[in-house]
């Protein structure tokens, strides 16, 4: 997979893609990352990239000639996924990473300020929101779907089954878990979890994810009651 970003803060990405699974996962060659500073593409002698808007009103409006001089210096962004990071995108799930996860190359705007130029949508093919609250630019939303989507990649994570078992690939959460010790300060380890039963662990297993589920979030545990009711 090849990922393109175009940003204002490039460097933002630093500790993210040189540390831990998505740092192995470009080692390994699974993805290439790409960082392009729009700024670059400004036409204007002081590299801006945003004007006040159109009508008045408050802040300032990212331009679309630097978004998509950048956008057309990406070889095959033609074939690319084309993604904005916005608070008013399609709300990222578990679900959408599985999806993006197939796409060869993904290209990622990660916007700032007020608002883009609404010209900018015509050149990209979906919004993504990674939650119902307003960050300070798209990066951290981008990195947060890059994250979800490169540890799905073949290899990047060792056991398959991990992948299986995460928390909303199944619409239940994880079941608790244990590592030793057997007993810290009084808290010991359900006695099922030692018992070296794999029928009786993988029952209580789901037992508690349903549990956690009900308790926790009502809305995934309604929508899991639906579909084994189908
Ligand atoms: N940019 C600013 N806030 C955002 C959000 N919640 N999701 C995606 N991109 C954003």
């Amino acid at each position: 997979m090849r990922i393109d970003v175009l940003t204002l803060f490039p460097d933002m990405f630093t500790g993210v893609i040189s540390n831990s699974i998505i740092k192995r996962a470009i080692d390994q060659n699974l993805v290439t990352i790409n960082l392009i500073d729009f700024r670059e593409f400004s036409a204007d002698k002081h590299h801006k990239v945003d004007d006040t808007p159109y009508g008045g009103g408050a802040g300032m409006v990212l331009q679309v000639e630097p978004v998509h001089a950048a956008l057309q210096s990406i070889e095959g962004y033609e074939h690319a996924l084309k993604i904005i990071m916005t608070p008013q995108g399609v709300p990222y799930t578990q679900k959408q990473a599985y999806t993006l996860k197939e796409e060869d190359h993904l290209i990622i705007l990660c916007g700032h300020y007020e608002g883009f130029d609404e010209r900018i949508r015509h050149f990209f093919d979906l919004e993504i929101s990674i939650g119902d609250y307003v960050l300070t630019g798209g990066e951290i939303a981008a990195m947060t779907v890059m994250d979800s989507v490169i540890r799905l990649l073949d290899g990047a994570i060792g056991q398959k089954a991990s992948h299986e078992e995460d928390s909303f690939s199944q619409t239940l959460l994880e079941y608790p878990q244990y590592t030793r010790p057997r007993d810290y300060l009084g808290m010991t380890v359900p006695d099922v979890l030692l018992s070296g039963h794999h029928e009786r662990i993988d029952t209580w297993r789901k037992e508690q994810s349903i549990k956690r589920t009900k308790e926790r979030r009502p809305d995934l545990y309604q929508a899991y009651m639906k579909k084994t009711d189908e």
